[in-house]
């Protein structure tokens, strides 16, 4: 791990501390990844070799920092989607502070308006942030553009089960998928593409 990268993604997780203690309104929060969640980010897209990374749901950038810099071992890119305007201008500050400038494209876009425009089989690791109840509403897409040996990683599978249920049944009912969850940060729910 980068240690200038290391810095930025400390710096934001403390602002975010800061900022989402003021916040009574969820949505209002910048909700940024936890870092042993980042840190599981980070080795998964090493171990997976991925180059070609989405993740929705940029807010202030802190798991695209993880993700970019682990693009930089893969030789790999992120395309990172958001709603919201303003937290991407954000987040590509960061993001250029941090040296990755050249590992990320962000784009402002629903998310499941994003995936349904990528090809089939084009994604080697798919990141889902976003609102949780959205995700099975984007299905068969976050499925259908995994590459043979590509992962999805969804957010909050411990901290929202019943959130997250819909589309783990959606995964488990889906023959080319395995699914486990692993319990670093708020929950990954993980899904392989077999
Ligand atoms: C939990 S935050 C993401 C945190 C980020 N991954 C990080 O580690 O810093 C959720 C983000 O999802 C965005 N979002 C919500 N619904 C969305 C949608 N339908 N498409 C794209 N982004 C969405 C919100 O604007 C918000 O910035």
């Amino acid at each position: 791990m980068d240690t200038v990268v290391q810095k930025v993604i400390d710096n934001v997780v403390a602002a975010a501390e800061r900022h989402d203690a003021t916040k009574a309104d969820r949505l209002d929060r910048w909700r940024v990844l936890e870092p042993d969640a980042g840190r599981f980010l980070w080795f998964l897209t090493q171990a997976v070799g991925a180059r070609s990374i989405i993740e929705v749901g940029t807010s202030r950038g802190v798991s695209t920092l993880w993700l970019a810099d682990a693009a930089r071992g893969t030789g790999g890119h992120v395309l990172s989607i958001d709603l919201d305007t303003a937290a991407q201008q954000d987040a590509r500050r960061n993001v250029v502070e941090a040296g990755l400038a050249d590992r990320v494209t962000f784009r402002v876009e629903d998310g499941g308006s994003a995936l349904a425009g990528l090809p089939d089989g084009s994604v080697d690791l798919l990141f889902l942030d976003a609102e949780r109840t959205e995700y099975p509403s984007w299905w068969p897409h976050p499925a259908r553009v995994l590459r043979v040996g590509g992962v999805l990683v969804a957010d909050n599978a411990l901290s929202h089960p019943a959130e997250i249920a819909p589309l783990r049944d959606l995964i488990e009912q889906d023959g080319r998928l395995t699914t486990t969850t692993i319990g670093v940060g708020k929950g990954e729910l993980l899904a392989l593409r077999r």
